[in-house]
């Protein structure tokens, strides 16, 4: 057998898993009054998270889910401009209250741009929810809703994170090492 993944970790399992116990209760709280909630889920980075969140939040309130593909990172660890979107939600977003969840905002480019999409397309309403925030996201702080943990700006690997398509089946996060 080949040894674990060497980087550092810098969330562990645990830590993750308590963070999101309580996200779920704070979204519980927000949408209780509704009833009802849309997560669209940010692929592929945030599968893992969205599937944990999701049973953190109170079954009596309405939950779907649907997820898109948006892509802006190859496989590189830089960010680049262009973001595009490679498969969309099947469900209609009109009039609906939607959490975005993200894996990790960064420059917080790809968010921007789905949210201004769900936009057009009539959202009653959109919150955000994101894993990680790295100290670029500030430049969408002010629509951060719900934020499991700020990050220096390391590149992390795990928990749905990927290098290249690889780590996403880490049960912690991780640094790569090397950035
Ligand atoms: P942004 O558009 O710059 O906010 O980039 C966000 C996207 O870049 C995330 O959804 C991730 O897919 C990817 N990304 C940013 N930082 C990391 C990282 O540290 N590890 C893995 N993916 C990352
Ligand atoms: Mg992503």
């Amino acid at each position: 057998m080949k040894a674990a993944a060497p980087h550092p970790v810098l969330l562990s399992e645990t830590q993750i898993q308590r963070r999101i116990a309580d996200l779920g209760e704070q979204i519980s709280k927000d949408y209780r009054a509704q009833g009802a909630l849309c997560v669209v889920g940010i692929l592929k980075g945030s599968f893992i998270f969205v599937a944990d969140l999701i049973r953190s939040i109170d079954p009596a309130i309405s939950v779907e889910v649907d997820f898109m593909t948006v892509g802006s990172y190859g496989n590189s660890t830089k960010s680049s401009n262009d973001v595009r979107v490679f498969q969309d939600v099947r469900i209609p977003i009109e009039g609906r209250d939607i959490i975005l969840v993200e894996d990790v905002v960064d420059t917080g480019r790809t968010l921007l741009r789905v949210r201004d999409i769900l936009t057009a397309r009539g959202a009653g309403s959109i919150r955000i929810a994101t894993l990680l925030e790295k100290p670029g996201g500030r430049e969408v702080a002010g629509n951060l809703d719900y934020v499991g943990f700020k990050i220096e700006d390391h590149f992390v690997v795990g928990y749905g994170l990927d290098y290249a398509e690889r780590y996403r089946n880490l049960r912690d996060i991780r640094v790569l090492n090397g950035f």
